[in-house]
């Protein structure tokens, strides 16, 4: 599988950060059972992982504007590419000690996503994409899964908690999905959510107020993958509304017709 100069350099900053992110992420098992927990140590190591991952992609490409999750936008002096950076996706995993966290790397060219790059260090899964050139999983071309029926499918979700997201819009959504479905799963990562749909490990997927970088490189990565990636209309305003539903063509479809069903009365 060949690999542009750019995917390149976005492989080799997502390997830096991933490489540090280990580090830490061994440390944080080993606080997790503190009682102060590794609470403080974590707000260290996403921002760590961001810098080392900002440094790469703006040394390589010095025009670019970065958005990152950790830090000050810079606005690029080519107007035309934009990097969207999660260095830690997954944080409340990372947190309690569960392997299931990324660092996330898009690359944005006239509004479109053109490359992408996650890496779940904990695993050595490296996920990338280039527009019309497919999606992988290493070095295996990926599919979504081919699934037609709702009846059939494990669909991914991310729940509100404390202090974040509309708790009783979201417990409705939930309650129409699962008397349709064969199971569903919380991941706890939304950038490896859409990952796992690209890889056809879940065949759907909807989140509500995420943001750019927890999706960037992961709607590119189900677009390359044969999938369909949208916001609740079907539209393409995931950035601007926070929210989106995914799947292959029929499940897609299916996941939205069911999140739009009205309020039960009883
Ligand atoms: C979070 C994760 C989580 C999703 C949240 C995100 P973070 O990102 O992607 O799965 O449910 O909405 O904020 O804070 O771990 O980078
Ligand atoms: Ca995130
Ligand atoms: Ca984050």
């Amino acid at each position: 599988m060949a690999r542009s100069a750019l995917l390149n350099v976005m492989v080799q900053a997502a390997f830096k950060a991933g490489k540090s992110l280990s580090r830490d992420f061994g440390e944080v098992q080993n606080l997790q059972v503190s009682l102060k927990g590794p609470g403080d140590y974590v707000s260290q190591a996403d921002r760590k992982a961001e810098k080392l991952i900002r440094e790469e992609l703006m040394k390589a490409r010095p025009t670019y504007g970065f958005l990152g999750e950790e830090s000050e936008e810079i606005i690029g002096t080519d107007g035309a590419h934009r990097w969207i950076v999660d260095p830690l996706d997954g944080t409340t995993n990372f947190l309690h000690g569960m392997p299931c966290f990324a660092v996330s790397i898009a690359l944005e060219r006239n509004g479109e996503i053109v490359a992408a790059v996650l890496l779940n260090p904990a695993t050595d899964e490296l996920f990338t994409a280039e527009r019309g050139g497919g999606a992988f999983l290493n070095d295996r071309r990926l599919r979504v899964a081919a699934r037609k029926s709702l009846s059939d499918t494990v669909i991914g979700c991310g729940m509100p908690h404390l202090g974040r997201g509309n708790h009783g819009k979201f417990l409705i959504e939930q309650r129409h999905v699962m008397g349709e479905v064969a199971g569903m799963r919380c991941l706890g990562s939304a950038s490896l959510d859409l990952a796992y749909v690209a890889a056809g490990r879940l065949d759907g997927y909807w989140e509500r107020g995420l943001s750019a970088w927890d999706i960037a490189a992961g709607i590119l990565l189900i677009r390359e993958a044969g999938g369909y990636a949208t916001d609740f209309d079907g539209g393409n305003g995931m950035f601007e509304t926070g929210s989106i539903v995914c799947g292959n063509e029929y499940i897609h479809k299916a996941l939205r017709e069911v999140l739009h069903r009205p309020v039960p009365t009883r």
